[in-house]
């Protein structure tokens, strides 16, 4: 069991059934909200096991001054979960119909490759401290460039898939001092990102990424897995 787990984009989706499963395991919980933090704070203190902070990963400053705080409470990080993503709402609408101009480009990058990015960076110093050294990075198959399928939502499996090569150099650069960096597509879940339509609910994904960050042999260091552990294609 990792003591203390810190996860982003925490107040709704998987980011809060991570937040409730890894509570219920018996880790200590930071979870770092950008807006709301109603679902949170509904939560309660847990016995002061679990810590809310304003965490918005499109900005190099919040996840500074986030870094900073949780430094100051807590004294080492076992695992890192970078959650937090955006999926702009374009699906299916082709190259020929968009506007590149609109920013969406732009923040999508910014939130799903470069802020997990920035995150693991600031957090590096605590998950030293550690003794789980875990970094998962919640990707997607749609960042797989071997099994791409998708005619559009170009922005999203860009970013995703620049994430995927984060977690392969980091996990290159970070296997030497014991760190195990993993990224997991979660599946297609019943969230406001996935829709009403998807296949699973994200408590089946959280379950499932809770035994992955349990089990090195399940999702060694550089693994590109699903929430079961499949293998995926990079
Ligand atoms: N849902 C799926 O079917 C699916 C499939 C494959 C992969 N994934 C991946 O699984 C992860 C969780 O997805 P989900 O379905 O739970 O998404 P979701 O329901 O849309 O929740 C996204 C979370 O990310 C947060 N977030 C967005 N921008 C942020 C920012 N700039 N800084 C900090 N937090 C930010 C949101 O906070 P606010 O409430 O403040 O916006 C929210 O808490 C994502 O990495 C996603 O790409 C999802």
């Amino acid at each position: 069991m990792h003591r203390t787990v810190v996860i982003t984009g925490a107040d709704r989706g998987l980011g809060l059934c991570l937040v409730k499963d890894f509570l219920a395991a018996g880790s200590a919980v930071v979870a770092g909200k950008r807006s709301g933090d109603r679902n949170l704070r509904a939560l309660g203190e847990r016995g002061g096991k679990l810590t809310i902070v304003q965490m918005d990963i499109a900005e190099p400053a919040s996840i500074r001054a986030a870094a900073e705080w949780v430094a100051s409470r807590v004294g080492a990080v076992d695992l890192l979960v970078n959650n937090a993503a955006v999926f702009p709402s374009l699906k299916g609408v082709p190259l020929q119909a968009r506007d590149l101009a609109d920013g969406q480009l732009e923040r999508t990058m910014q939130v799903n490759a470069f802020g997990p990015l920035r995150v693991t960076q600031r957090f590096l110093p605590l998950l030293e401290k550690g003794a789980g050294k875990t970094i998962l990075d919640v990707s997607s198959e749609a960042g797989s460039i071997a099994d791409a399928w998708r005619t559009c939502e170009l922005e999203y499996c860009m970013s995703k898939a620049a994430l995927n090569m984060q977690t392969r150099i980091l996990a290159n650069a970070l296997a030497p001092r014991g760190y195990r960096v993993v990224a997991v597509h979660p599946g297609w879940m019943r969230t406001d990102m996935g829709g009403a339509e998807a296949d699973i609910d994200p408590q089946e994904a959280s379950r499932g990424i809770l035994r992955l960050a349990a089990d090195p042999t399940a999702a060694p260091n550089g693994a590109f897995v699903d929430y079961t552990g499949k293998p995926l294609a990079w």
